[in-house]
């Protein structure tokens, strides 16, 4: 057993709105990393809570009639109740009203203040409402829209007293150099890097009370509050005895992984390692931003208005394989689109197909022979042996997955396994070794499938808890010790003997057509086919084709044939595995404009994701990638 601290922090969200599917996500990384953890046998410490000040939830309280705390206290229980419903296990959840939070941020003002690392100075600036941010004339354009979501911004002078952020400028640059795990993924630390070549500025971190009254107020000017974001980023001290409990503080700080969309890497990266650096605290080991869930092309957002509930999704299709979905369809550090297409497809094929049929057709093949008790295995031979190597992958690649926080990765293993445990049963065909007879070899075979669905609820269990317990039950596991990680590496028998007993399907599938009803009516009305080899203008269109731009590229590993693209699509980021390395160096791709086929579905080359296809022209053993004949914004439509 490791016994190694693991500090998780997701970060706290808005209280103007109740929360979707892109907050789900974040705590639901941070409670599977959490429960990993705790499996392993580190001690572990998950925080999450709630930003209840600021103007977003003063105008929030209202719009809806409400002083702000009651707008706080309303919506602070419909997280509260889907964390529950996501059975997030999180160890804290902080207010940012809370009492003792209050009084920390306070406490710090008034450190700084006396330190003169805050001043009093007149501020002339621009104002993005829903962003809580101020700007500078050069940080907008010439509309003076907020250079984040491109609203409208409001001008405003006023006095205000600020932290000398500038003092850190060239120490963060040269922390940010030097710890390359510090910011996650690397190209996010590269974009703080790019953000800090312009000279950083001090920050703003009042507001007067005349403007907005709902925060903390200053410790040495009862006029002014706090600004939002410079209380809200002392959540992750103060919820861990900061100023209170020395021993608490010391025991869990520095934090290991500090999870956050990329909407707020900047306050993260430059604002939050410059308050710690003035407090003379250690920096977090390491901050990892992920993307946002989409819908269409578009940031999935409150404030937009196209949101999807995660409690209609749990409620339709359970939360274990929401959980999931969330999990697996979401390369950490890039955009993903959320379509309930795309959500049934993965179930039916992941969890309906792989791992629903291996586990029943196990259950049901043990039931029928012996009666459900897991036998003794004999002499393992070759499929035994390739069938072992697939699940310690999946146990090596987990805990590599976990090292840097890259779930996703390691589910890819997994699921690999268990699409290695139908090719098992396959191959061995137990249902003909019982007609012959061969009951020896019918004993081994069961035994390692048996084995198999053991490792794999293991290995899934922070992921999927509910179905991986009613596995490891219909297996007859019982002891919750047998659920833990390190479990997985020792060579022990545990199962033979235990009696098996019946479940009914893990994960049923879904029919698409149940699903979508309007969108079968809609194909039923295709037009008459136009004549041989001719297509009509509609079925042209059904091919999205778009402009991109190439931002990375590597070779894929153990071929000659193939790179990987990291490549730019309008707002989103995809990843592409093209067939053209022996025609291109990596390092001649990057940054070309090309053609992308936008809406091919998503598949697997290499176990590698990719999310299209570019358009090249080929001759024999020559090909030229589709190139563009000038500048246009990535995303564009082709055609
Ligand atoms: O920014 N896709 O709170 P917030 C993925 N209070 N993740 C998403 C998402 C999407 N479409 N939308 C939201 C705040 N998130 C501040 C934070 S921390 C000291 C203060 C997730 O309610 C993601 O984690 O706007 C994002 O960073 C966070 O919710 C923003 O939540
Ligand atoms: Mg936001």
């Amino acid at each position: 057993m490791s016994s190694e601290k693991f500090y998780v922090t997701t970060p706290i969200y808005y209280v103007n709105d109740k929360p979707h599917i892109g907050h789900a996500y974040t705590t639901i990384v941070a409670d599977i990393l959490a429960r990993y953890h705790r499996s392993l046998g580190d001690t572990t410490f998950f925080l999450t809570g709630t930003d209840e000040h600021g103007q977003k939830v003063q105008k929030a309280a209202e719009e809806h009639g409400m002083t702000p705390q009651q707008q706080c206290d309303d919506t602070v229980v419909r997280f509260k109740e889907l964390w529950r419903e996501l059975e997030i296990k999180n160890d804290k959840f902080i207010r940012t009203t809370d009492d003792n939070h209050k009084a920390v941020v306070q406490e710090i003002m008034q450190d700084l203040y006396e330190r003169d690392l805050i001043y009093k100075d007149e501020y002339k600036g621009f104002y993005c409402v829903p962003c809580e941010r101020f700007f500078t004339k050069k940080d907008l354009d010439e509309k003076l829209c907020c250079p984040e979501c491109q609203r409208e911004t409001q001008e405003i002078i006023e006095s205000n007293y600020f932290f000398r952020m500038s003092n850190y400028q060239e120490w963060l640059i040269e922390y940010i150099e030097t710890h390359p795990d510090f910011i996650q993924p690397a190209f996010r630390a590269n974009e703080t890097l790019g953000f800090l070549k312009k000279p950083l500025g001090d920050l703003c971190v009042s507001r007067p009370k005349a403007r907005l009254a709902w925060g903390i107020e200053l410790p040495f000017d009862k006029d002014y509050v706090c600004y939002v974001w410079f209380d809200a980023l002392i959540n992750y001290i103060s919820g861990i005895g900061y100023r209170r409990d020395d021993e608490m503080f010391k025991k869990w700080w520095p934090a290991s992984c500090q999870l956050i969309g990329k909407d707020i890497l900047t306050t993260h990266t430059v604002y939050w390692p410059a308050m710690l650096k003035a407090m003379g605290i250690e920096m977090p080991q390491s901050i990892l931003a992920h993307g946002w869930w989409l819908v269409g092309r578009t940031k999935m957002s409150k404030s937009i208005g196209n949101v999807v509930n995660p409690m209609d999704m749990i409620q339709k299709y359970g939360l274990d394989a929401f959980r999931y979905f969330l999990m697996a369809e979401m390369t950490m550090g890039q955009d993903a689109s959320f379509t309930e297409d795309a959500f049934v497809a993965r179930y039916n094929s992941d969890l309906a197909n792989d791992l629903g049929n291996l586990t029943s057709r196990v259950v049901k093949m043990t039931l029928r022979h012996g009666n459900g008790v897991i036998p003794q295995p004999g002499e393992l031979t070759a499929p035994e042996n390739e069938l072992n190597a697939a699940l310690d992958n999946a146990v090596v690649e987990m805990e590599k997955a976990l090292k840097t926080m890259r779930v996703n990765q390691g589910l890819d293993h997994i699921m690999n396994a268990v699409r290695a445990g139908n090719r098992y049963m396959e191959q061995t065909a137990p249902w003909t070794l019982a007609k012959k007879g061969e009951t020896g070899r019918l004993n081994t075979v069961l035994y390692c499938v048996a084995e198999a669905l053991r490792k794999i609820s293991i290995l899934l269990d922070p992921v999927m808890p509910d179905k991986m317990t009613a596995l490891r039950d219909a297996l007859g596991i019982k002891e919750a010790g047998e659920g833990h990680l390190d479990t997985l590496k020792q060579d022990k028998n545990i199962l033979s003997g235990l009696q098996m007993h019946d479940l009914d399907a893990l994960f049923l599938r879904i029919k698409p057509e149940e699903q979508k009803p309007e969108k079968k009516q809609k194909k039923e009305k295709k037009s008459e086919p136009p004549g041989e080899g001719l297509i009509t203008f509609d079925e042209f269109f059904n091919t999205q084709l778009k402009t991109a731009k190439v931002l990375e590229a590597e070779k894929v590993e153990d071929t000659d044939k193939l790179l990987k693209l990291q490549i730019q699509v309008g707002e989103e980021e995809r990843q592409l595995v093209a067939g053209v390395a022996q025609f291109y160096t990596p390092e001649e791709m990057v940054g070309k404009n090309i053609v992308i086929v936008a809406n091919l579905k998503p598949a697997k080359i290499r176990g590698i994701k990719s999310q299209g296809m570019l358009l090249a022209a080929k001759d024999g053993k020559d090909l030229k990638l589709i190139t563009l004949d000038g500048d246009i914004p990535t995303g564009s439509s082709v055609g």
